[in-house]
């Protein structure tokens, strides 16, 4: 395997993509092949941050688009100076379940907040960091629709109606199409099986395997 610097490799996709489910799936590919890596998520990861969460995917918290906006950066740079940077800088890999797209895709192109201001912040708090890798999961709304209403109590978030979450994941793919570097689209509107068989080989394929 080529000695590449840790990587910090992230997941996105609208709510119900499967983001949560298929970490298992990457958690036994790095175990597999013996490579240290923290696992992750936003908004959350520090102490700061799981009490930010809280409050951002609390269904009763009033708050503006731009405070929220703020709120989803106040927590990533304490989860980058605290968490994420600290890890790599070690030589451990993240894997973080959603990070900056999540933010263009939700507060920008779900909320109307213009993408440049989120691309200011992002390199305020960045400073020209970026994911090495981001796992792109892909389905159509009526299946994020079905899923969410399937699973748990819905969140702020999940509470909108469907022409928010349709911008949102129109956002996610317009990025993944200017970037398809960064990018790896996974169609998880498919069995577990075929999703787990398009995250390895991207994973095998970024790490050279
Ligand atoms: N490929 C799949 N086929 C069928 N059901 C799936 C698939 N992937 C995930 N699911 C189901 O969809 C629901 C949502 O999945 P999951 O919680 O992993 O999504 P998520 O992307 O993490 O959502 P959120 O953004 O809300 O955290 C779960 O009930 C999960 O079991
Ligand atoms: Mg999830």
């Amino acid at each position: 395997m080529p000695n590449l610097p840790a990587q910090f490799i992230t997941l996105d996709g609208i709510d119900g993509a499967g983001k949560s489910t298929n970490l298992a799936f990457i958690r036994q590919w790095f175990e597999r092949h013996g490579l240290p890596v923290l696992f992750t998520r936003e908004p959350g990861g520090t102490p700061v941050g799981e009490a930010l969460r809280g409050l951002l995917l609390d269904p009763d918290t009033q708050v503006g688009l731009r405070t929220e906006t703020l709120l989803m950066f106040a927590a990533r740079q304490q989860h980058l100076d605290d968490v994420i940077l600290p890890a790599l800088k070690k030589g451990i890999h993240v894997v973080s379940d959603r990070f900056s797209d999540a933010t263009f895709a939700y507060q920008g192109g779900g909320r109307g907040v213009p993408l440049d201001d989120i691309a200011a912040l992002e390199q305020w708090v960045q400073q020209g960091f970026h994911p090495d890798l981001t796992l792109l999961l892909d389905v159509p709304l009526e299946v994020s629709m079905s899923r969410i209403e399937q699973s748990r109590e819905k969140d702020r978030f999940e509470q909108e109606q469907a022409a928010f979450f349709t911008r949102v994941r129109a956002t996610y793919l317009q990025r993944a199409q200017a970037a398809p570097q960064r990018y790896a689209l996974i169609d998880s509107h498919r069995d577990l099986a075929a999703v787990k068989a398009d995250i390895e080989a991207a994973l095998d394929r970024h790490f050279g395997l």
